[in-house]
């Protein structure tokens, strides 16, 4: 269920995004009985998932990665990526893997889509999600899903529980940012046609900047600082849910409603 579009790929693009889910969700895969993670569309080659199996696996060792991918010929070339703990499936937003996942990651695949499609294909790779169990303190699967340039030094990306969205992450080699606002044409679908007068996104990049410029002063100590310096101010402002650990990463991560389009 889907479209074919360009595969575009390359090695490591996705590192920042691995690290940030074997960052936050390692506890879910580590509780899990068999950890299962997706890389839906992952484009002319399989390096992205081979990745994230590794990445993943040194949070939660027992996890094992399926790429599903649209394009036949995508899914015959990655048989010689094959190894233990890795599989290969064609297929599309229904997810044809046995079970709940307890992560799905997207990367720029529904950049390629129509804004009006993207929900539906949220819902249904949300509908795919391990569920949670709240008397047990778990909040189920994830869906990651972004965007990010070809070399990945410059991210955005959604994450979603089973009930929908939660949280947007921007996330940047830092020594390459002229100000947050150079992140927007990295933006995801849901967001990207968003970023103008009247939206939230649009006041939330405005604000990240004006933060940005106010702490020009802490440059002096690298970019790092400055950043740090720049969310502490914009957190006053913004639900922003991580810490100084995060953003040393050259991350933020904020709630999903305060920058969820109008309408
Ligand atoms: C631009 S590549 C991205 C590759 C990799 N994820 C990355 O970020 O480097 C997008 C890939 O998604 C695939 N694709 C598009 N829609 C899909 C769908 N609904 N299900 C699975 N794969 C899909 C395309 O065929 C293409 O190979």
């Amino acid at each position: 269920m889907g479209t074919v579009t360009r595969g575009t790929t390359h090695p490591n693009r996705l590192r920042r995004m691995d690290r940030w889910i074997a960052a936050v969700h390692g506890p879910v895969l580590r509780r899990a009985a068999e950890p299962l993670a997706v890389d839906l569309g992952y484009g002319a080659a399989p390096w992205t998932a081979v990745e994230l199996l590794v990445r993943l696996r040194g949070a939660a060792p027992r996890t094992r990665v399926v790429g599903v991918e649209i394009e036949p010929a995508r899914v015959a070339a990655a048989a010689r990526y094959l190894r233990p703990g890795l599989d290969f499936r064609r297929g599309g937003f229904e997810v044809p893997v046995p079970g709940r996942p307890q992560l799905i990651r997207a990367a720029n695949v529904l950049r390629q889509y129509e804004e009006e499609q993207v929900a539906g294909a949220w819902a249904r790779l949300c509908a795919r999600l391990a569920p949670a169990d709240a008397a047990g303190g778990d909040p189920g699967g994830l869906l990651v899903e972004g965007t990010c340039d070809e070399i990945g030094r410059r991210h955005v990306w959604v994450a979603l529980g089973p009930e929908g969205p939660r949280t947007v992450t921007f996330a940047t080699r830092l020594a390459s940012l002229d100000r947050p606002s150079d992140l927007a044409e990295r933006l995801p679908k849901a967001l990207i046609h968003r970023n103008v007068p009247g939206e939230p996104v649009h006041a939330f990049l405005r604000d990240f900047d004006r933060a940005w410029a106010a702490a020009a002063p802490f440059a002096s100590y690298g970019a790092r600082q400055r950043w740090i310096r720049a969310v502490r101010d914009l957190a006053a402002d913004w639900p922003v849910v991580d810490g100084p650990r995060r953003w040393r990463q050259g991350e933020v991560t904020v709630r999903w409603e305060a920058l969820a389009p109008r309408n």
